[in-house]
């Protein structure tokens, strides 16, 4: 699946942006608090109006504090999928439990530098796993490849029948590393500058999974 990131795109036309890309997976929304990441974007006011103007699944990823309190209200307001950080987190499991009673998919992720093998026996109460493969805050920043080991990792737990999961790689996807990423394992790939930064937003992904199933190895 393709994810691109409105963290990209023009935040004074969300709906026009989420038009240019129709034929997306997933439209992933960053939502960041300035405490968590050094950034402030937008909260559930934003995402709910924005789950109304297009049949997009929203992907919200959280890049907040807190997210035991917060998440489980992004799931009520419409959003598809909700991803919050690990680091961040009191209670991952009752709050992966909260926003799948909400109604949507219940995502962890990853800073760069947090290993995922304390996590994996929690994994099972995940529908996602979001590789971060910059550190989160920006966009337009170098993708790390010295994080592919984790999608490896969890493509084997997948593979071997441990684990049901979408496994999606953030940061830094382009045509240069899309590949890199879907053999390493991944099946969902974020790209924010690679898609709202093209001339053709909608061709932009339609190339991209064109390379990433080309390359995938799930
Ligand atoms: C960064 C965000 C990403 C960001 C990716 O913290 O989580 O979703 O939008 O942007 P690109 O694809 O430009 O690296
Ligand atoms: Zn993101």
């Amino acid at each position: 699946m393709i994810a691109p990131s409105i963290l990209s795109a023009d935040f004074a036309y969300l709906a026009a942006a989420a038009d240019s890309v129709e034929g997306a997976d997933w439209l992933h929304v960053d939502v960041m608090d300035a405490h968590f990441v050094p950034n402030l974007t937008i909260g559930p006011p934003v995402v709910k109006n924005l789950h109304q103007a297009t049949d997009l699944p929203l992907d919200c990823h959280l890049m907040i504090d807190d997210p035991d309190r917060w998440a489980a209200e992004y799931a009520e307001i419409g959003a598809a999928n909700v991803t919050f950080h690990v680091e961040a987190a009191r209670d991952a499991v009752q709050t992966a439990r909260g926003i799948r009673a909400g109604g949507a998919l219940a995502g962890l992720s990853v800073k760069p530098g947090t290993p995922l093998e304390p996590y994996l026996e929690i994994l099972h109460e995940f529908d996602t796993l979001l590789v971060m493969t910059v550190e989160p805050g920006f966009g337009g920043q170098m993708f790390m490849a010295e994080v592919l080991p984790k999608v490896r990792l969890a493509r084997e737990h997948v593979r071997s029948g441990h684990l049901r999961l979408f496994i999606e790689v953030d940061g830094g996807v382009s045509a240069d590393t899309i590949e890199a990423a879907a053999a390493a394992g991944a099946d969902v790939f974020v790209a924010g500058s690679a898609v709202f930064g093209a001339d053709d937003p909608g061709r932009a992904v339609e190339a991209l999974r064109t390379q990433a199933r080309a390359a995938m190895n799930v």
